[in-house]
């Protein structure tokens, strides 16, 4: 099962099986390099089989190292330790620099200013000056802060920035001059707003793209990767220049997720790289060593592992190879709380992981504790000192270089930089560069002049859903159009475009019309989503209602357009059958005028711009989602890598195959809820007296009268849970519902409906539980559960089928009602077995 609760659970596991869990005998002495290397020798590396690249030598040149040496001799060994640990804007405050000498802080996504996620830019500045001057304030050594944001699609933390296409949109263009300047301007947005790092460029090579980061990820083939990281490095740093920092309006990067993040087994999140070290080699080092010769001033280890061993522990990948024939003079930092998954570590405490090569912990919400326990392992020599000076003189070069000690900030606080006209104009290029033109029947594009247009799709005029995950909040959840001033839907620009060109626009979501129209755009695709809520067992498109549709307007004699929003190729060869032409579009951003500049012609009927895009991942021609890569034994796609039609050259594609070869009702039987995310094919759904809203996905959402609503919220990880508020105005019910499934084998074997759930707010009347029809009554057991603590609660499938469930035909496998008021979160919604510990509430 692909499942971060899973995982915790097999290492929690591991101590009550009686297995020492590996490298815990020597975790608290500190490991030796070699103590580890003999410990899994399928994941040691061996240097000598690497490439050669080399950090340029004005990273370190003397007068630096000079600076450093001078600065270290003045500093405590607190001072030191603090160097080496960052902590989230969410849980420190400048006043805590008083107390702890923190070298770095960061604001993950969903960190904002003072708690605002949504603070304008100018909240931004002031926070970054405010820690500045709290660091600056602090007695001793005053090393000054290093700040790190995720800006991975522009500074996409901060309201009204401009927002480029995801990586995947940015490959398919093939263009490492746009690359570069896409860097560039990424770089001055940030440095106006004070941060002066970035967590990227994402280098990762998705290999199995069910992996929810695949949109990350540039390419399927590292030759992508080696041409972009090089322009990206010097877009977002500049130049490297012996005695000088970067120059103004350049920030530092982060070559990321170090190493084959992308090749995790069946694509999980945070998974493992079952392969050998030559495909490390081949494959995943793909864009680092260009990165490191343009001089990228940091790296960040991957939460991932090989062969069972997480690279954050991983010495020979960290220190031998990446300091040896790699060349690497910057500094490492490791993910979000990654040293917490390393065995004999927790959040709190990890030397392991300091000895290993890690050079800076990015420790969110573990600081305290953290900064405690490593500096106590720095003073019993867990840590020896020689490491932990390497560890300081890497972080603090790397600071003078990212300008950190410049007296002056000269661009900061010009915020007539952020989505500036140049930069709006760059990132629209960037659409137009992105679009993959998979099917053009009978020329159905470009949309001649003065044409009538009919604009449907529920994305059509969502900036939102165009621009993804990691977009003002983490999982890119919950924007609206207002959120995004600067920006413009892709509806915006076919508006503008086709009025230009004589002809009228019309947007009607579902494809409702009066007056038939010449030619129907539908614009859809997925949801937003970051990190593992990402993972996904298929590549099934699963929402019918776009293809119905499309095959409605078809039947109506209307020629079809479909702009496919995605972070990932899917299987859609239905929605592609219904179109006459169909685009992929990917995670385009706040600039949807660019796709409107390609499909919309000029008033002379001529195209504006052709298609340039290709296939940077190849299309497949089933859903089952089994890795699929140009170059492989069998490769067999729908569309190949390197694939794009244009207008210059068409070609038909014919009627496809609509084998989905996957049973998309019996492919998952067993999860609705899991790691955040609803399971295909199983989604949630709202109803009250006024009818129901199907959100589908995470997102925040209510019945039509406001009788139920739903937001994530926190549990096992971050917003790993949903939580239900009943307002008590009649009626309501919150459920999952999907494809009818038969759960008979399943009741037989006393299977039980599983949930975790927290109450909030105790039930003022009666709530029942139900599968299906099969109801109980669970009121007495939540008001007899202690408020706000989470507990798990399991119900036997024989019990609700004793209820009225029609066990055979499952279409609702999850449901709360009640009239009165009642809040509830839950999470991990499964069927789990029967341990002795199920239960049978009684019938209504
Ligand atoms: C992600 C990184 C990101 C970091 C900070 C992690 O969960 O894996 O890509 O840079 O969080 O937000
Ligand atoms: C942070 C992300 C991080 C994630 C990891 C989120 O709250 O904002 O940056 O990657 O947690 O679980």
């Amino acid at each position: 099962m692909k499942s971060a609760v899973s995982r915790l659970a097999i290492a929690a596991a591991i101590p009550l099986l009686g297995l020492a869990p590996l490298n815990v005998a020597f975790a608290q002495n500190g490991p030796t390099p070699a103590q580890i290397s003999s410990a899994r020798p399928d994941s040691t590396a061996h240097p000598a089989l690497w490439p050669h690249a080399a950090s340029p030598a004005a990273m370190s040149d003397a007068r630096t190292e000079a600076f450093v040496t001078e600065l270290m001799s003045r500093m405590t060994l607190e001072e030191k330790v603090g160097q080496t640990i960052q902590a989230d804007i969410s849980t420190i405050t400048p006043e805590d620099l008083a107390t702890y000498p923190l070298g770095s802080i960061l604001a993950g996504g969903s960190s904002g200013p003072w708690g605002d996620d949504k603070a304008p830019a100018q909240k931004w500045v002031d926070l970054s000056r405010a820690f500045r001057a709290a660091a600056a304030a602090r007695p001793g050594a005053k090393v000054p802060l290093i700040y790190g944001i995720d800006a991975v699609h522009g500074h996409n933390n901060v309201p009204g920035a401009t927002i480029f296409p995801h990586n995947i949109g940015l490959g398919a263009a093939r263009d490492p001059d746009l690359i570069r300047r896409i860097g560039e301007a990424t770089a001055m947005e940030v440095a106006v707003t004070g941060a002066d790092w970035t967590f990227g460029p994402t280098l990762a090579v998705p290999r199995d793209d069910r992996w929810g980061r695949s949109y990350e990820g540039y390419a399927e083939d590292p030759e992508v990767q080696r041409s972009y990281a090089g322009p990206m490095t010097l877009g977002l740093q500049g130049e490297l220049s012996a005695d000088h920092p970067l120059a103004p309006g350049h920030i530092a990067g982060s070559a990321k997720h170090f190493l084959a993040d992308g090749g995790t087994f069946e694509g999980e999140d945070q998974g493992d790289f079952k392969g050998t070290e030559q495909e490390l080699i081949d494959i995943h080092l793909g864009g680092y060593p260009a990165a490191i010769d343009a001089g990228v001033l940091s790296v960040m280890a991957s939460f991932s592992g090989w062969n069972g061993v997480k690279h954050s522990g991983n010495h020979s990948l960290l220190t031998d190879v990446l300091r040896g024939p790699l060349g690497f003079e910057g500094f490492v930092v490791s993910d979000w709380n990654a040293h917490g998954q390393l065995p004999g570590c927790t959040n709190d405490s990890c030397p392991l992981a300091i000895n290993a090569g890690i050079d800076m912990l990015m420790a969110p919400d573990t600081w305290k504790p953290l900064y405690a326990s490593t500096l106590e392992a720095a003073r019993t020599g867990v840590i020896p000192a020689a490491r932990l000076d390497e560890a300081v003189r890497r972080i603090l070069r790397a600071k003078v270089k990212a300008g950190v000690f410049r007296p002056d900030r000269p661009v900061e606080g010009d915020l007539s930089q952020i989505a500036s006209p140049a930069h709006r104009a760059l990132a629209r290029e960037a659409v137009r560069e992105s679009l993959v033109l998979l099917k053009n029947e009978g020329s159905v594009l470009p949309i001649r002049a003065g044409a009538r247009v009919l604009v449907a799709g529920s994305a059509a005029d969502d900036i939102g859903q165009a621009a993804g995950g990691w977009t003002l909040a983490w999982q890119g959840t919950g924007n609206t159009n207002a959120d995004f001033p600067q920006g413009q839907s892709i509806w915006g620009g076919i508006d503008e475009a086709v009025k230009a060109s004589g002809g009228t626009a019309t947007l009607s979501a579902d494809g409702a019309f009066t007056d038939k129209p010449d030619v129907a755009i539908v614009v859809f695709g997925e949801t937003p989503y970051a990190e593992f809520q990402g993972d996904v067992d298929t590549l099934d498109f699963i929402p019918t209602g776009p293809l119905e549709t499309l095959r409605k307007l078809k039947a109506a004699g209307i020629p079809t357009v479909s702009v496919f929003l995605s972070g990932r190729p899917m299987w859609t060869n239905p929605e592609i059958n219904a179109s006459d032409a169909f685009v992929a579009a990917w995670l385009p951003g706040t600039e949807g005028g660019g796709v409107a500049d390609v499909l919309i012609g000029d008033a002379a009927g001529k195209p504006r711009h052709d298609f340039r895009g290709t296939l940077s991942f190849s299309w497949p021609k089933n859903a089952a989602g089994a890795p699929l890569n140009h170059g492989q034994p069998g490769y067999d796609p729908q569309f190949a890598y390197g694939y794009g039609l244009t207008y210059a050259h068409g070609a038909s594609v014919g009627t496809l195959s609509e084998e989905s070869g996957v049973e998309t009702a019996t492919s998952n039987i067993d999860h609705y809820f899991v790691d955040g995310r609803y399971v295909a094919p199983w989604g949630v759904m709202l109803r009250d007296a006024g009818g129901q809203n199907k959100p589908g996905t995470v997102k925040n959402a209510s019945s039509p009268r406001g009788g139920v609503s739903v937001r994530p919220i926190d549990d096992l990880a971050q917003e790993s849970g949903q939580q239900f508020v009943f307002s008590g105005s009649g009626p309501a019910q919150a459920f999952i519902e999907g494809t009818p499934v038969d759960l008979t084998r399943q009741s037989n074997g006393e299977l039980a409906l599983s949930f975790r759930y927290r109450i909030d707010a105790a039930p003022q009347g009666s709530v029942g539980l139900s599968v299906g029809q099969g109801r109980v009554d669970v009121t007495e057991l939540f008001r007899a559960a202690p408020l706000r603590q989470w507990r798990t609660l399991k119900v036997r499938l024989s019990c609700l089928r004793d209820a009225g469930a029609d066990i055979a035909h499952v279409d609702v496998p999850f449901r709360l009602d009640t009239d009165a008021a009642f809040t509830v979160s839950v999470s991990e919604i499964e069927l789990a077995p029967n341990a002795n510990d199920t239960v049978c509430p009684t019938r209504p």
